[in-house]
């Protein structure tokens, strides 16, 4: 079997249905480049990217780079205190300019020495006496449009589309007795894992597969969605007679539940997804994200941030109790991980196939036709039966 047009709308109107009479994808939008390639051109392009925090980056030089599709970004503090986003390629000759994160007083390009200020300022260029007509002023480093909400930083490829606020829609308000702007990530790691980006975000939409995946260490999780404004969706998540689910066991003393958040909040863990890719997690006593930085079809790259308030940080006993936490997200990580390149091999080998959500899967539903909206704008729409 072979698709024409793998963008007719035709293909996709099982998954169109209502929940209970859904089909699930087609195997193929996990697998097939040109599928991957559309939606790199409809989505990827234009929506937000999560790069970091800004607590991540406090001085003068501190930078982070965003490493995704369509390009890589440099996040910047400037001498002047502002943050900026940049092209991560030089003016000159385009040379990948910095990875990772780190400080530096000025950026130098590693291929002919080109100099740029931290506010993406040409400073020099050795050796260009001769070229007519070129002045330092006219080489910055491209600029790249960024946005934040309470020290959450965010790039975008494209001028145009929805500010950060309209795509953000509720989620501000939903979550500001958390006190986001007082956040501080004390640690960051990365996994390369071998699968589609959706197969990673839906994983984390849903705790239908806990208590097979995680039995021996989460365990069996209870969860409902919660209704929306934006391009986000959220799930409650929660398990009976326990109050956090960021530790294994409760037992290795769990850091202290915010003090401002509802009291009906306090047995609820949040897990988001802003579209397309990157969730925050919201705890009564702490909040993690990740970042999900689509390589390919069947290849990305999976970043999780570990956060707390100033006041928990500045306890003494924040080091020690702090490990329960890592160790929490440091087992459930890859387990999560390993059952996503099993469906990415599965994809593969049933590429026509489709399944049928189950009725915890809603967010993972949501999912699909928030990404079929995008990647199917303009074509001619299927009237539903
Ligand atoms: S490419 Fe950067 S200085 Fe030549
Ligand atoms: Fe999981």
């Amino acid at each position: 079997m072979s698709l024409d047009n793998l963008f007719d709308p035709k293909l996709y109107r099982e998954v169109r249905k209502p929940l209970s009479a859904a089909s699930t994808l087609p195997g193929w939008c996990y697998t097939d480049p040109a599928f991957f390639a559309r939606e790199v051109d409809k989505i990827f392009r234009g929506c937000w990217h999560f790069v970091g925090r800004e607590d991540e980056i406090p001085e003068c030089g501190d930078y982070l780079t965003f490493d995704g599709i369509p390009g890589s970004v440099i996040v910047m503090r400037s001498q002047s205190g502002e943050i900026n986003a940049f092209q991560n390629a030089c003016r000159h000759r385009g040379t990948r300019l910095l990875s990772g994160s780190g400080s530096c007083r000025q950026v130098v390009c590693p291929y002919h020495s080109w100099v740029y200020a931290c506010d993406g300022a040409l400073l020099r260029a050795p050796g260009m006496d001769c070229a007519i007509d070129f002045d330092v002023k006219n080489y910055s480093l491209s600029p790249v449009t960024l946005s934040s909400w309470a020290g959450f930083l965010f790039v975008r490829f494209s001028d145009d589309g929805p500010s950060l606020q309209e795509w953000l829609g509720n989620m501000p308000s939903f979550f500001k007795d958390y006190e986001p702007a007082d956040l501080k990530c004390v640690r960051r790691v990365s996994f390369d894992v071998g699968a589609n980006w959706k197969f990673l975000m839906e994983n984390a939409l849903e705790t239908y597969h806990t208590g097979t995946v995680h039995r021996e260490t989460l365990g069996r999780q209870q969860s409902e969605p919660v209704a929306t404004e934006g391009h986000w969706s959220c799930l409650r998540v929660f398990v009976a007679g326990k109050q956090t689910l960021s530790v294994l066991s409760e037992q290795e003393g769990a850091l202290p539940v915010n003090p401002y958040i509802p009291r009906e909040r306090t047995t609820s863990t949040y897990f988001t997804n802003i579209y397309p890719c990157t969730q925050f997690v919201f705890a009564p006593d702490s909040m993690w994200w990740l970042a999900v930085r689509p390589q390919s079809v069947n290849q990305s790259r999976l970043e999780v941030g570990s956060c707390f308030t100033e006041d928990v940080i500045s306890r003494d006993d924040f080091e020690e109790k702090v490990q329960a936490y890592f160790e929490r997200w440091d087992t459930a990580t890859p387990e999560d991980n390993a059952i996503c390149e099993a469906q990415q091999s599965g994809s593969h080998t049933a590429s026509f196939a489709q399944g049928r959500f189950g009725q915890e899967e809603v967010l993972v539903h949501a999912l699909a036709n928030w990404m079929l909206d995008q990647i199917l704008k303009g074509e001619p729409q299927v009237p539903q039966e």
